[in-house]
């Protein structure tokens, strides 16, 4: 019997997983008018074949100006849904792990393109390009085209905008919403005093730069069925002077805490383009930490946790209740499994591929079969 906490049960709301290994949103920027295409096949099937605990889907655009690229996936038709439903269904053929889809809207960061090409922004009047909408109309970078502020209405649209795109991720049957707050997109666009310059009821105070991602919440929680989980990701801190702080990421989450939420995933930056990051091995883990004290919600904390010791001493101190990865899991599909077998634990494989257990693991597998 393996002792490692990572491979523990864990309930975010009336969900559990099997184990504390969440794979992290990435976007694949292989959509096609927000729709997937059989990359997202490939990908999310070796991926819902890797042994974690919950898969997310990438970052999901609510409207098509929302996207970070042309490439994103999108939720805000019905071709879209359709597409999911495909790939969902194949997926779903093979694995029974549980699926969520992280929902979101790019403001400033819209327009973009792919990262192989360049990244950077597109203009509106190039091909591939659209003008962007924001907090305030601040551009991320002094070079970019500046958004349009976003007005009463297009406040109210977008509203709307989470909430349809959340019925459609219920009819879709997925097991989880993930609200993306962070990484300097439209919701961290209004949290942020560097990005939110606004006068009216959404700026100003802290209570001000809530008002829109609460509102957004409730929307979302009151489209998606009340028994599966509604998460935020937030960026804990700009990593700038005068920026989001890891304080108030306390206070955003004692709010969303009161509103139901069910998980909180701590990320930080993302906002501006100056942004100083000491990047390292659980760089961003002392944010979860600061706000697993502040609520009663799990935790979840990511960022360059690729070692097996490393993610369980996470766990197991207490730091956060589950870790996350995205880039370790891209390079090693199976970390999981390795986990698994380094800790002595179990994890569920495909029929087809039981007969790969190495003698040495001869229990990794919890059907044990073959
Ligand atoms: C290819 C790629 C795509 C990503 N796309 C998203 C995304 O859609 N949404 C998001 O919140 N973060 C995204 N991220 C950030 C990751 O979710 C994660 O927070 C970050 O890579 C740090 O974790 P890691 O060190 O385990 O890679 C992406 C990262 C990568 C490498």
């Amino acid at each position: 019997m393996s002792g490692a906490k990572l491979f523990t049960p864990v309930s975010i709301g009336e969900l559990t997983l099997k184990n504390r290994i969440v794979i992290a949103p990435m976007c694949q920027y292989s959509a096609e008018e927000g729709s997937m295409t059989d990359w997202h096949l490939m990908h999310l099937g070796m991926l819902a074949n890797s042994g974690a605990g919950f898969l997310t889907i990438e970052a999901t655009a609510v409207s098509p100006e929302g996207r970070i690229t042309y490439g994103d996936v999108g939720l805000y038709s019905d071709d879209n849904e359709r597409a999911m439903g495909r790939t969902l269904e194949s997926v779903r053929r093979w694995s029974e792990m549980p699926i969520g889809i992280q929902l979101g809207h790019a403001g400033r960061k819209a327009s973009s393109e792919v990262p192989w090409k360049g990244g950077g922004q597109i203009s509106p009047d190039k091909p591939q390009g659209w003008k962007t909408v924001g907090a305030s109309d601040l551009p991320f970078d002094p070079r970019y085209d500046a958004p349009r502020q976003l007005d009463m209405d297009g406040v109210a649209r977008l509203r709307k905008a989470f909430a349809d795109a959340a019925r459609r991720a219920a009819r879709l049957d997925l097991s989880a919403i993930q609200i993306h707050g962070a990484h300097g997109y439209l919701l961290h666009q209004f949290l942020s005093p560097l990005s939110n310059k606004r006068t009216d009821e959404y700026g100003g105070s802290l209570e001000n730069r809530m008002r829109f991602p609460l509102e957004i919440f409730e929307e979302v929680r009151n489209a998606f069925p009340a028994n599966r989980p509604v998460t935020m990701r937030v960026s804990a801190s700009d990593w700038a002077e005068g920026g989001w702080n890891v304080d108030e990421t306390a206070q955003f989450a004692l709010a969303l805490e009161q509103r139901g939420c069910n998980a909180v995933h701590v990320s930080s930056g993302g906002l501006v383009a100056h942004q100083k990051i000491d990047v390292g091995p659980n760089y961003q883990v002392p944010f979860a930490r600061a706000i697993k004290a502040a609520t009663r919600m799990p935790v979840i904390a990511v960022g360059l946790i690729t070692e097996f010791e490393q993610a369980e001493a996470i766990i197991g101190t207490g730091d956060a209740d589950l870790i996350a990865i995205a880039r370790a899991i891209l390079y090693d599909p199976r970390w999981p499994w390795h986990a698994a077998a380094h800790f002595g634990a179990h994890v569920s494989a495909a029929d087809q591929y039981l007969r790969c257990q190495p003698r040495q693991f001869r229990s990794l597998f919890e059907t044990n079969k073959g």
